[in-house]
């Protein structure tokens, strides 16, 4: 299945089975990453910054050098967490793959973020089969040292071990997808990339941006009842009054809210 640069842990829906989000760490074992897979973090890291510029939210560019994300290589997890915790409450784990969607939650509703453990080949920098490394941190990280979109991140987890349990595991998905993941937002008079699958995509940020697509205006229940795509462009990205606004939106939402939400109009 072909997969443009996209991801979340959410994208796959593996098991509603409780699990402890414990049992998804592994060590990062910083080592283990060859100069070759440095290479591959420095050329996207390259590619990705000057495209981004002023199309992304400022908080995401103001997060890199807070964070230390501008030196070359692989971030060592503790090393970055070492600035990211004092700063946020934010911890970022190590984890082998795709979490399922309930430790997933479980989580982000804990202030710990899932770091994939590996990085795309060289030969395939637009290729993801599932989120790695630079989607994970570059993508994702940066927006972590924001107050309001931590906030926002654990209010989604708190949620969407709720939701899961609940039933509305789709409703919690979709949410998260279409602000965090793909979600625009306008700061300053302009539509700018908010989430972390465009962040860390080349190919799709252009085109969420550029392209020829609806950016229709972000509203919870549009958004809680559109399916999104796992493995193709999206067919429309969501554009949030701002980053505050989809934040604040967000983290007041709770399971009767949701549950009203995923309903009849
Ligand atoms: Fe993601």
């Amino acid at each position: 299945m072909f997969q443009p640069d996209f991801a979340t842990a959410v994208d796959h829906p593996t098991s509603c089975q409780p699990s402890r989000w414990q049992d998804y760490v592994v060590p990062q074992d910083w080592g283990h990453f060859t100069p070759d897979e440095h290479r591959v973090w420095d050329r996207l890291f390259a590619r990705q910054v000057p495209y981004l510029g002023a199309r992304i939210v400022s908080p995401f560019l103001a997060g890199i050098p807070l964070l230390g994300l501008d030196s070359p290589g692989i971030p060592e997890l503790g090393a970055l967490n070492a600035r990211l915790t004092p700063l946020s409450g934010w911890e970022l784990v190590s984890v082998a793959g795709i979490v399922p969607d309930a430790a997933f939650f479980a989580m982000l509703g804990e202030r710990k973020f899932p770091i994939g453990n590996f990085i795309r080949s060289a030969d395939s920098l637009d290729y993801l089969e599932e989120p790695d490394c630079f989607h994970d941190i570059f993508g994702h990280v940066p927006m972590l040292g924001c107050p309001a979109i931590g906030r926002l991140m654990e209010a989604l987890g708190r949620l969407g071990v709720e939701a899961i349990a609940a039933g509305q595991g789709d409703a919690i998905a979709r949410l998260y997808w279409h602000s965090v993941e793909f979600g625009l937002a306008r700061e300053g008079g302009d539509v700018k990339i908010l989430g972390a699958g465009l962040a860390s995509s080349f190919g799709e940020a252009m085109h969420a941006l550029e392209a020829d697509v609806p950016r229709p205006r972000f509203t919870l229940r549009d958004a809680a009842n559109t399916p999104y795509r796992n493995d193709r462009f999206q067919p429309l990205y969501f554009v949030a009054d701002s980053l505050e606004a989809v934040a604040a939106e967000l983290e007041a939402l709770d399971l009767s809210g949701l549950k009203q939400l995923a309903g009849p109009d």
